[in-house]
């Protein structure tokens, strides 16, 4: 039970500052102590976990492990901190990688929630990553957004990097959208490619389930075997084909950067099956997969990998290629979301 108060101790003032669009930010709900987490909880949360403790926000460093044991506790607090904001149940979560944040201002009645305004969580640092969770309907569709997101090479630790989809899952979605910018490593996907998320390699040296499990979010061993979902996977290519885009299919390599690859390393990733590389998006997969979602993912080419094309990369190309076409796929999303119904 999620306890009442700011964990922070703040005083907040809901969606000040955090305009959305051109849209206006919805009243805040007023407070409701004591209100419970959403959805039927199984006994096996009380009798099989510790006594979670009352999670204080001040207290913690994004750095600081979080075991998938830890996550209950930091999700009751979250769940909590978002429900003094909005009680919209979304069906699909949608993570917007680098320069792919336009889509929020599509959102209507929506609610914005800077990332350092929800307990534990940091200020995003990426340049291009606004760093808000915002909730609200896309298409007339309820669902929650993450325009920007929470990387490896910041210093946070996994357990707070996949944070966000497990709270996507505790708000009621049963499906994540994950999309990011990245490299092609297919010497035929030029800037601006858009791949559906076939598989992946991860590639990060992380995982976010270890340590001793929550049984009350998902499975000790979660398979992956189908992690990127074939249903939305084709959802995806019929969004895609309504707006006149064929998308490519492919793996997504994912590193912790923050440093690109060298071309030999570029063609090592292509010779192991990849077809974009990255710095994100593996790790929410799996903890995603673990807590029941289905997942699917679209990467933005944004630049040929390092070495394809003999000029150096930059995260200012990286930025300018995502604000280019960054609308084509916000347009597919807009579409896929219309369609989608859960399983
Ligand atoms: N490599 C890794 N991550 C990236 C790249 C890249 O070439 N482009 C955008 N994100």
């Amino acid at each position: 039970m999620p306890s009442s108060g700011d964990p922070a101790g703040r005083d907040r003032h809901p969606g000040v500052g955090t305009p959305v669009g051109p849209q206006k930010l919805r009243a805040p709900r007023p407070s409701t102590p004591g209100r419970s987490s959403g959805g039927p909880r199984s006994p096996i949360d009380r009798t099989t976990e510790p006594r979670r403790p009352r999670y204080r926000a001040r207290d913690v460093n994004s750095a600081d492990p979080i075991r998938p044991i830890d996550q209950p506790a930091r999700l009751d607090a979250l769940e909590a901190a978002v429900r003094r904001r909005s009680d919209l149940v979304p069906e699909l979560g949608i993570v917007l990688g680098s320069g792919l944040g336009g889509l929020a201002d599509e959102l209507e009645d929506a609610v914005a929630i800077p990332f350092d305004e929800l307990p534990g969580w940091p200020a995003a640092t990426a340049p291009g990553h606004h760093g808000r969770l915002l909730l609200g309907h896309l298409g007339g569709r309820p669902v929650a957004m993450l325009q920007g997101r929470l990387h490896l090479y910041e210093g946070n630790a996994v357990g707070l990097v996949v944070q966000p989809v497990l709270l996507f899952a505790r708000l009621g979605a049963k499906a994540v959208v994950l999309t990011n910018a990245a490299g092609g490593l297919d010497p035929t996907f030029g800037p601006g490619t858009l791949m559906v998320i076939r598989d992946h390699l991860n590639l990060t040296g992380e995982n976010p389930l270890l340590g001793p499990n929550a049984d009350s979010i998902g499975p000790r061993f979660p398979d992956l075997t189908e992690a990127w979902s074939p249903r939305l996977r084709h959802l995806l290519h019929v969004a895609g084909k309504a707006e006149g885009v064929e998308m490519a299919e492919g793996v997504y390599v994912a590193l912790t950067g923050p440093s690109y690859e060298t071309p030999a390393e570029v063609r090592m990733y292509a010779g192991l099956g990849g077809h974009a590389i990255g710095m994100s998006t593996v790790l929410e997969c799996i903890a995603a997969r673990w807590a029941g979602l289905d997942v699917c993912g679209v990467s933005l080419v944004t630049n040929a990998g390092a070495g394809y094309t003999g000029e150096p990369l930059t995260h200012a190309e990286v930025l300018a290629a995502g604000a280019a076409a960054g609308p084509r796929l916000g347009r597919i999303i807009r579409r896929f979301v219309e369609a989608y119904r859960p399983a």
